[in-house]
């Protein structure tokens, strides 16, 4: 892996540092619903209060286009953060100028400051050098702990690394690490699952998941566009026909890299997508034109299971089935709880991410026996496409 500086090689003492989190969090009317990114940030905060340093957050929330809207405010979030620090939180009504200055001038050292949503200035999303300037003229030195917006060139995560001495934060640091085991420098055999609706939205996912993996095991409504292209009869399942020459292109290429496509050998079909309809498991053959696939059949899962065990490392992202809608979240809980088991023994790295995926893990009631769970949605598809991730290479020593 890239060496990347990180703060334990950073004098924060006396010091002022600017920390960018991710608190895009869930809220309704004003109110934080899940404080999963704001605990997130914790770590970090604790180690450079610890090291002596006053903490600056600053923060994007939502997408409001370089205006000031008011809705968009992080100020709701001050509460919620300081009783999790266990401190007070001073805000800053705009994250430069006087304002920002004023707020963090009034901040003790080892105190924290959080400041007004980046968003609300358009030199954020345009990585304007003046407004990076204009933030690195805040602080001594600039903590990088949003993993998930580090897909995005923006001024707070890219432009001002660049001005001041970088580091990685603690949260971005665990992040790095889980996701090098799983795919940069992973143990072998390596075994992924992609699941998810379309493959539409996957497609560079695939094409580079095939020249990486021992194994890749395509689930959810997309398998069902590749089992169309092999020539069976889907029925009424939902399914990309358009991209079936781009599905069979994708298996050529996994035949030519030697990754073998685990792709499903019979499914749970039903006529309705409702909770608790009558499921009913086929083969690949036979579907009547009302029946949908919704769910990956027993022979599938105890394949894959079969694959599990004989990998070292697996990484996942996207549910087999649509597990919202019981029962077709069999073949997904079934899945997810044998790969917890099997990382909780120490026998393989179990690496899983993405918003579904995430939400997929805690029904199955396993998301942390998993090695690593990634909340990050937009950067984790990225990361798995190979591409690189701006505010990771804005990080490299
Ligand atoms: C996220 O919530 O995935 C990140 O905060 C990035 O947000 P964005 O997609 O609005 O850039």
């Amino acid at each position: 892996m890239a060496s990347f500086r990180t703060l334990d090689q950073a004098e924060a003492a006396g010091k002022t540092a600017l920390v960018r989190v991710d608190f895009n969090v869930p809220m309704q009317d004003g109110r934080v619903t899940d404080d999963t990114r704001l605990r997130a940030a914790l770590p970090t905060i604790t180690k450079l209060r610890d090291m002596g340093a006053k903490v600056v957050l600053l923060a994007h929330f939502d997408r409001p286009k370089g205006e000031r809207v008011p809705s968009m405010s992080l100020k709701p979030v001050v509460e919620p953060l300081a009783k999790l620090i266990g401190a007070p939180v001073r805000f800053g009504e705009d994250c430069i100028g006087e304002e920002a200055k004023a707020a963090i001038a009034d901040t003790p050292a080892g105190g924290v400051c959080l400041l007004e949503n980046l968003r609300f200035h358009k030199g954020e999303e345009k990585n304007d050098p003046a407004f990076a300037k204009a933030l690195a003229e805040l602080g001594d030195l600039y903590v990088n702990d949003a993993f998930s917006a580090a897909h995005r060139a923006h001024a707070s995560t890219e432009g001002v690394a660049h001005l001041l001495p970088a580091y990685a934060g603690e949260s971005m640091r665990r992040e790095l690490e889980a996701l090098d085991a799983a795919l940069g420098n992973p143990q072998r055999p390596v075994l992924g699952i992609v699941g998810g609706s379309k493959v539409s939205t996957k497609l560079e996912l695939l094409e580079n998941l095939v020249a990486k993996l021992d194994r890749l095991a395509i689930g959810g409504g997309m398998a069902n566009t590749f089992l169309h292209a092999q020539g069976h009869d889907v029925g009424g399942s939902l399914c990309e026909k358009d991209l079936a020459d781009t599905a069979r292109k994708i298996m050529d290429k996994a035949k030519a890299k030697g990754c073998e496509l685990l792709l499903p050998v019979d499914v749970v079909v039903a006529t309705e997508v409702k909770p608790g309809a009558e499921a009913v498991v086929r083969g690949l053959d036979g579907m009547g034109a009302d029946e949908k696939i919704l769910d990956a059949g027993p022979k599938s899962v105890e394949r894959l299971i079969a694959a599990m065990d004989a990998s070292k490392t697996l990484i996942w992202n996207g549910p087999l089935g649509v597990f919202e809608v019981p029962p077709f979240d069999k073949a997904t809980v079934d899945a997810a709880k044998h790969a917890a088991q099997l990382a909780k023994a120490g026998k393989i790295v179990a690496v899983a991410g993405g918003g579904d995926t995430v939400s997929a893990l805690h029904h199955a009631g396993v998301a942390g026996d998993f090695t690593f769970v990634s909340t990050a949605g937009g950067a984790f598809l990225e990361w798995m496409e190979g591409k690189a991730l701006p505010g990771v290479e804005a990080l490299k020593a």
